[in-house]
């Protein structure tokens, strides 16, 4: 028996099929207790200026206790708060402050993995061979004499061996870093204790789940294993990997279901899950998970076909799913949009591959057109914003940051960069916000930084911008305000405006026009509501994005 929420009515349980979502990466947004690193009651400080953002939702990263070996997604507890960042009572505060301001509350579930300080996966340390315990986590005998050697060449993630010994002849599988140990999913008790933990978070009000991994967590590994070089392709179209997207991962799903609508309204859950296209309808499909990030448009170029290419494929998707597709310029794993997007390419080259060359390199960094990147960053969230589906926002776009490249070596956190002598990593995306031009961690928080912000980053404090009527945080506030006013059914057709104009048009005569050639172009007839820079002589100069009502 379900309850009906005060309140609730039939619009919103779809209210996430249409959602702009803020991705907060806690330690990083707001720190309230001066500890340099940022915490739950920061957040809660800061929800007037998420609710003048105007978004829907926030999605949180991790939050639980964790070593922070992996950002958090390590995880020692699932039902708990990282002491360093609050209380459960400080969570419950937090969650009231959102909803009281019209803002859902999603959270991270990392059921691929525990961290290696989970209880757990200590017991399954301690019990030794053959043990109850250790049928919790991908346990295998190593090969070679007394198991001495890995049980097969796979290879993690974050680099090296993906199997780590337990010293006993047994080594356990990590797809991530070491201190991840990847949790066997075909044990009902590993089933039974993540469907506690959603009644948990669900019971406490949360709305929704962003589910990490969620491609990664049933696993052949029946003997002969495959080689390394077959195993290492891990987009196929045909759920034959033995590592990645197999079938039986949606009954996971669909249990979980069961789950979301035991409340009311249902509860949402998004998949991150890096599969070939042709498979993530299977995890939006709404008797599973009902929503599958979107990357492409993260890896996409500044480029029309590109973007083109990218918005017919969502839709393409919706069309299979019924769901709605989701969009986004970037999240806390990839270089920041204001950079990528100013980065010199050579023929051929894309943003994505150049940024990540970049970041894996010995720190020569390219020479960046951060003014460039900034207002191709402007003209695309102006398109994503004007497309059907949901979009997710990673905090500190709305600012225009850019990605920090040069953080020493001894700062950085992520195991990328920490495991390898030349990864710099994602450390770069994950950089405190500046809430005001001056001061220590420029508004941070009353102490240091976790990472530290660059000079530069005053320029770009929420202080310096909010007054601001041509700030990126003032395009950010306008749109997301038009947006919730006209974004009114899932239609859109296109416009044919010739080879270097992306024009489509949604319901009530909205239209997005976007400039990808070099030349002004001239803009449709109608009322101007918004555009992503100044206009030239009326007309739309290169590389800006203007929303009109024509009717
Ligand atoms: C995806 C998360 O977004 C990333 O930050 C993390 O390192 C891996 N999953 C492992 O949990």
């Amino acid at each position: 028996m379900t309850t009906v929420a005060p309140g609730t009515t039939a619009l919103d349980r779809d209210w996430w099929k249409t959602a702009t979502v803020y991705q907060i990466y806690p330690r990083s947004f707001a720190d309230a207790n001066g500890d340099g690193m940022g915490d739950l009651p920061g957040i809660t400080s800061r929800v007037d200026y998420l609710a003048a953002l105007g978004v829907d939702a926030v999605w949180l990263s991790p939050f639980y206790p964790s070593a922070l070996a992996d950002g958090g997604y390590d995880v020692d507890d699932y039902r708990d708060v990282d002491p360093r960042l609050g209380t459960l009572a400080d969570f419950d505060t937090m969650a009231a402050a959102l909803h009281a301001a019209g803002i859902k509350v999603i959270v991270d579930i990392v059921p691929n993995h525990t961290s290696n300080a989970h209880p757990w996966f200590l017991e399954a340390v301690a019990a030794g061979r053959g043990s109850r315990a250790r049928e919790r986590y991908v346990i295998r005998d190593g090969s070679g004499a007394h198991g001495a050697e890995p049980p097969n060449d796979w290879e993690s993630l974050f680099g090296g061996s993906a199997w780590e010994p337990l010293g006993d002849g047994q080594w356990y599988f990590h797809h991530f870093a070491r201190e991840q140990p990847d949790l066997n999913w075909e044990d009902p008790e590993v089933r039974a204790d993540f469907r506690t933990t959603l009644r948990f978070w669900a019971d406490r009000g949360v709305d929704g789940f962003r589910v990490d991994v969620a491609h990664g967590l049933v696993k052949d590994l029946s003997e002969p294993y495959a080689p390394w070089r077959e195993v290492a392709e891990t987009l196929r179209a045909d759920g034959s990997h033995p590592l990645w997207d197999r079938d039986d991962v949606h009954e996971i799903y669909a249990e979980w279901r069961a789950v979301f609508n035991e409340y009311d309204p249902p509860r949402f859950a998004v998949a991150e899950a890096a599969v070939h296209p042709s498979r993530r309808a299977r995890y939006a499909d709404p008797q599973g998970l009902g929503q599958a990030f979107n990357f492409a448009m993260q890896e996409a170029d500044f480029d029309l076909a590109d973007f083109r290419a990218t918005i017919e494929a969502g839709l393409a998707d919706v069309e299979v799913t019924g769901s709605t597709t989701t969009w986004l310029l970037g999240c806390h794993d990839t270089p920041r949009v204001a950079t990528r997007y100013g980065l010199p390419l050579a023929a051929g080259e894309r943003a994505q591959q150049v940024a990540r060359q970049w970041l894996l390199s010995d720190g020569r960094a390219p020479e960046v057109d951060l003014a460039l990147g900034l207002r191709r960053a402007r003209a695309a969230i102006l398109v994503l914003l004007a497309l059907p589906g949901s979009t997710y926002i990673y905090q500190g776009d709305e600012l225009g940051l850019p990605e920090v490249g040069d953080l020493p070596p001894e700062a950085l956190q992520d195991p990328m960069a920490v495991r390898s002598s030349t990864e710099k990593g994602r450390d770069g995306c994950r950089v405190p916000l500046p809430w005001t031009t001056t001061g220590p961690s420029l508004g941070f928080g009353s102490g240091g930084s976790h990472l530290p912000q660059p000079a530069s980053f005053a320029a770009y404090a929420v202080e310096a911008q909010e007054g601001d009527p041509t700030s990126t945080l003032s395009l950010y506030r306008q749109a997301l305000a038009l947006r919730s006013e006209l974004n009114r059914g899932p239609e859109l057709h296109w416009v044919d405006a010739g080879p270097e104009v992306l024009d489509l048009e949604r319901p009530g005569g909205w239209r997005c026009v976007t400039n990808f050639g070099p030349r002004p172009v001239d803009l449709p007839t109608g009322r101007l509501l918004l555009t992503s820079g100044d206009l030239v002589d009326g007309r739309l100069p290169a590389d800006t994005t203007a929303w009109v009502a024509t009717s």
